[in-house]
């Protein structure tokens, strides 16, 4: 990229909201939704057909790359496209290091992959970066997955120290970033080589698409073969969801930013609850992972937390019912605030405690979210 490149002059706020390139021919300051599958040969020859790639989808991936100032990124259909398609980028039995806590059904689908030995997994703590030096073996280990915040329990893991031996092993390090965004953290910048999002969550922002997406620091061989593997197993994003993930990341900056402070002065506020018995919330001084939250994010940290309840299993169950704001319902990122008993969810394997109860928090008034959830609580 050149010195004028926009995409290098901008920050990610101006990236977000107004980026360059996206005006349609005619003008239009949003640019225009194609729905086209195929393209006449010798007419556009960039495009040939959708399921490699589309206008309105390079559109975003351009702006997506710029926002994690990366070379190239890759939109999916789902944010397990995304991942799934950085795994089986990996030779058979290739040796992948995963942290213990992640979300959920990506760990259940890699220890799936583990037992069909089509991957070699080692499960570690990824808040613990000796653990992670302990389980990488030089020369044999393809990749190293972290993700930060880590999905329900927020442990955070070092993104430059796991960087560091990731590459000292000859691995890759991907970072799952969905809950810090590129508002918050860029894991590029701090040695990651892949990133990905599940952009159903904060890039869309509005609980109405469905999508994934990987940004690379480099156009090597690996990440040919990412595009590769999406061509060919067919999971790329579609063009409409494409065109509303750009009108979604239009206000990002301003969505993330509102969420984590609503967040972290939620966290504050539901420490003094006699109902509540822990708060996971690595903006909290005592969170083990906050001295590095606070060195690796800016701007806040991030909009997801978790808390448990004295009443245990039956006491979440019921405030999870109860509340009517934070709305109860799976996903996260949107700007409406939700709540879930997790460990219902997540089933015997999880690392949810029964009586943890995740909260994302939206962009709504703070003082209505407390007055929902006081009000919960006290029914408990
Ligand atoms: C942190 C994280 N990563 C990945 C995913 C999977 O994304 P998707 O649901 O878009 O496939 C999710 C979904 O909840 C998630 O929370």
């Amino acid at each position: 990229m050149s010195d004028d490149d926009p995409t290098q002059r901008y920050r990610p706020a101006t990236l977000a909201a107004n980026f360059p390139g996206v005006e349609a021919p005619d003008g239009g300051v949003v640019p225009p939704w194609q729905p086209a599958t195929t393209y006449v040969r010798g007419g556009n020859q960039e495009f040939t057909y959708l399921r490699d790639d589309g206008p309105v989808i390079a559109t975003a991936e351009a702006q997506l790359a710029a926002l994690e100032g990366a070379v190239d990124a890759l939109l999916f259909a789902s944010g397990m496209a995304a991942a799934d398609a950085v795994f089986r980028t990996l030779p058979p039995g290739a040796h992948v290091v995963v942290p213990d806590v992640m979300y959920w059904a990506l760990n259940a689908w890699v220890k799936d992959q583990g037992e069909s030995g089509h991957l070699r997994v080692s499960s570690v703590d990824g808040a613990d970066l000796d653990a992670i030096a302990a389980a990488v073996r030089p020369g044999e280990t393809g990749l190293v997955w972290i993700e930060t915040p880590a999905n329900p329990l927020w442990t955070v893991t070092d993104i430059a120290g796991a960087a560091e031996i990731a590459h000292a092993a000859g691995a890759r390090l991907a970072v799952d970033s969905t809950v810090a965004t590129p508002v918050l953290t860029r894991p590029l910048e701090l040695g990651a080589d892949i990133v990905m999002h599940s952009a159903t969550k904060y890039l869309n922002g509005h609980s109405d698409v469905l999508a994934g997406a990987l940004a690379s620091a480099r156009d090597d061989d690996f990440w040919q073969r990412v595009r590769k593997v999406r061509t060919l197993g067919g999971a790329i994003i579609g063009s409409f969801e494409a065109w509303l993930l750009m009108r979604g990341m239009r206000t990002l900056s301003i969505r993330v930013e509102r969420a984590a402070a609503n967040a972290i002065a939620l966290a504050g506020w539901l420490t003094t609850q006699p109902a509540v018995s822990h708060v996971l919330y690595p903006g909290l001084a005592d969170h083990p992972g906050h001295d590095t939250a606070a060195r690796q994010m800016q701007g806040g940290f991030g909009a997801m937390m978790s808390i448990r309840l004295k009443g245990g299993f039956d006491a979440a169950a019921k405030v999870a019912a109860t509340t009517k704001l934070f709305r109860e319902a799976t996903s996260l990122g949107g700007v409406e605030s939700l709540i879930e008993h997790r460990a219902p969810v997540e089933g015997p394997q999880s690392p949810c405690p029964d009586d943890l109860l995740r909260l994302s928090v939206g962009i709504e008034d703070i003082e209505d979210l407390k007055a929902d959830l006081a009000a919960a609580l006290a029914a408990v």
